[in-house]
């Protein structure tokens, strides 16, 4: 494939780019940029963080799980670039010398390009932005403290990238990467055993753990149709090439739960990436998007061709691994219904950050004159497969909004699920802590808090 993009300034066309040539091997085999560091090859770690600018603004992103022809008509700065063409070093670069941020220096160059984006986009969240990169040896409040004395600094006049134009190249044995919906669905149609690739960051592990050829593929990320929200009559329709940092911005004002799950889904690298779309399409029984969507009672829009069907999100996942997906046809959108909102969404995993989880449960229970009047409650990590808990949904539907229902319909939830044991967890545990989310819920509505942020000693 034919791309064009930017590279720490200097403008680069690069022909028959093998597509699947992820940006961290080229930069350090091709280029001899070995700033950028491969601690994990997975996403997990940040030390190959990269700073890519598109007409969105700028993004610190994981270049170990980024593919080339995601980069066409973008400008990526590596750590090389972050200090000034004359040599100058940046304010995030002077100021963790100045607080001794660094001791092997394994991850410094990662830190320094996701502190330098963070500073670029004013973002003082310093917990939250650097959550994605790991560091073993210095310890975290150096780094903290030099992100802070850094943040009131001036942006350096050369960090203001601008994307060039992007290629426009036809398909060709290998791959293709269409401009919209249409020329993806007319294209897929032709070609259903081709891999699509969003955000990359499950297929991105495909290649650089499973060592899988993908065949033919299709990158999304130049549909920009397929981007974006919008209030319709119907509610907010979510494009499927919406990422995860778009959605958590979307959903803060109107379901906060949502938001603050989303907070904790993968790292900053890993939200600019992944796409909601994406996150459905892999069928995953512990994605977190699935249930907090289907708690919402969000539909899902597929499209082959010209042909456009739409179901309720629980109906596309049939069973683990199998989902009601034909050969040629992808994910379009998501339509969440207007709503007062009622959503919780509880997130449990090992770590709090940056972490799989172990059970994911979603809540939107209404109640009106007392009674419980409608309940949705999906879970992720119970099932073969995101789903709801529908005989303890039935069982609070109706009944007295007290504690003895919820207690009552916590028993239903055995009815409901079967858990597997597993690394993340037992099935006793997940049971018992699904039922305690219904139990939470309950008390959050009754005033009492059980945010961890939020209780101090
Ligand atoms: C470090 C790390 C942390 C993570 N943390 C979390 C987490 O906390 N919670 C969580 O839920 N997930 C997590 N994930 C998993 C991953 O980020 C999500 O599943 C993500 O949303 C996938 O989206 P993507 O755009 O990257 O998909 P891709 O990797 O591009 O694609 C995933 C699958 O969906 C298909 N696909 C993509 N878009 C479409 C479409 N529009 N129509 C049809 N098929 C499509 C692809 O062909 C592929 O089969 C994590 C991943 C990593 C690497
Ligand atoms: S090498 Fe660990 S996130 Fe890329
Ligand atoms: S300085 Fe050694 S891993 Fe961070």
């Amino acid at each position: 494939m034919n791309i064009t993009f930017r590279l720490n300034g200097e403008t680069l066309a690069l022909r028959d780019v093998a597509p699947t040539t992820t940006l961290l091997d080229w930069l350090r085999e091709e280029r001899g940029l070995t700033g950028t560091k491969e601690g994990c090859n997975e996403g997990d770690c940040g030390a190959c963080s990269v700073m890519v600018t598109d007409a969105q603004g700028a993004q610190a992103l994981n270049a170990c799980i980024l593919f080339l022809p995601q980069l066409d008509g973008k400008s990526v700065r590596t750590v090389e670039g972050i200090a000034a063409p004359d040599g100058t070093l940046h304010p995030v670069q002077q100021a963790m010398i100045a607080h001794h941020g660094s001791q092997c220096g394994f991850c410094t160059p990662g830190f320094i390009v996701t502190m330098a984006t963070a500073h670029l986009n004013g973002a003082r969240d310093h917990d939250t932005q650097l959550a994605g990169n790991l560091c073993r040896c210095t310890g975290y409040a150096p780094i903290i403290r030099a992100a802070e004395a850094a943040q009131a600094a001036a942006v350096p006049d050369h960090m203001q990238d601008r994307p060039p134009e992007g290629t426009i190249s036809p398909p060709d044995h290998e791959g293709f990467r269409p401009k919209s919906g249409d020329m993806l669905a007319a294209w897929y149609q032709e070609n259903p055993q081709a891999t699509l690739i969003a955000g990359a960051t499950d297929v991105g592990l495909w290649v650089t753990k499973s060592f899988r050829d993908l065949g033919k593929v299709a990158f999304l990320n130049g549909c920009d149709d397929l981007r974006g929200i919008v209030q319709t009559a119907e509610g907010l329709r979510i494009g499927a090439m919406t990422t995860l940092s778009e959605l958590e911005s979307a959903m803060a004002p109107l379901y906060p739960s949502f938001a603050a799950m989303i907070r904790r889904y993968g790292s900053v690298q890993v939200r600019n990436a992944a796409t909601i779309g994406g996150n459905i399409a892999n069928g995953s029984p512990i994605g977190d998007g699935p249930p907090a969507l289907i708690a919402l009672g969000a539909r899902l829009h597929l499209r082959r061709g010209d042909a456009r069907r739409d179901m309720l999100l629980e109906d596309f996942f049939l069973e683990y691994g199998k989902q009601d997906r034909q050969p040629g046809e992808f994910v379009e959108a998501i339509t969440v219904p207007n709503q007062v909102d009622r959503l919780k969404c509880y997130k449990l995993s090992k770590r709090f950050d940056q972490d799989i989880s172990a059970v994911c449960g979603c809540l939107s229970i209404t109640v009106s004159e007392n009674r419980v009047e409608a309940a949705r409650i999906a879970f992720g990590g119970m099932a073969g497969t995101p789903k709801r808990a529908s005989q303890t949904e039935a069982a609070l539907i109706g009944s007295e909004w007290r504690e003895a229902t919820i207690r009552a319909a916590m028993q239903m939830m055995r009815a409901d699920f079967q858990p597997l044991s597993d690394m993340r967890a037992s099935a006793d545990y997940r049971m018992q802590t699904a039922q305690n989310m219904l139990l939470r819920y309950w008390h959050e509505d009754q005033g009492a808090s059980a945010n961890v942020l939020e209780v101090r000693p």
